[in-house]
């Protein structure tokens, strides 16, 4: 097991487009344990392929239901979000955007096609915070972040934030 580098804004792997997974090998299981470690050490609820540098189409998630109940290690292949219905809003923070939080409107119920670290199809209804999670995770594939989803003076606002900070860090890493 190993933590993978989680990439942040604006690092040009987070626009790519995320290649379909064809090889359901012992390296994508490694590479799904590898992401799961990494987003519970952030600590973060999802995680895609692309934060860490790897455009490829898969995402891991856990997350704790408004229910208290936890999903569990989720890991999603190839996934397509295939029905949508209704509408979400709720908080969303993204470990490749430090520091930043933000409303977003998703579809509040998702139906989700997806394959298992074996190279099954999987498929998942899923409602509210859950499917808003599964949005944002997809929405990572797609090179689509947070950025991107609120009014253009946000986006400007939160770009300006994350440059600044950017240059911080670059400035104590001299
Ligand atoms: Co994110």
């Amino acid at each position: 097991m190993a933590l993978l580098q989680i990439r942040t804004y604006p690092d040009p792997i987070l626009r790519e487009k995320a290649a379909e997974v064809k090889e359901f090998d012992e390296d994508l299981k490694r590479l799904v344990r590898d992401m799961a470690e990494t987003m519970y050490a952030a600590p973060g609820i999802g995680l895609a392929a692309n934060q860490v540098g790897i455009a490829k189409q898969i995402v891991v998630i856990d997350v704790r239901n408004d229910d208290g109940s936890q999903t569990g290690l989720l890991a999603l292949i190839n996934p397509r979000i295939v029905k949508t219905e209704g509408e979400y809003i709720g908080e969303e923070g993204c470990l490749s955007l430090p520091g930043e939080q933000t409303e977003i409107k998703r579809y509040g119920k998702i139906k989700v096609q997806a394959q298992n670290v074996e190279g099954e199809q999987i498929e998942m209804d899923v409602e509210e915070y859950l499917a808003a999670v599964f949005q944002h995770e997809i929405d990572h594939l797609n090179g689509v972040l947070l950025v991107d989803r609120i009014t253009p003076l946000r986006r400007a606002a939160m770009k300006k934030r994350l440059t600044r900070q950017k240059k911080e860090q670059a400035a104590e890493a001299r």
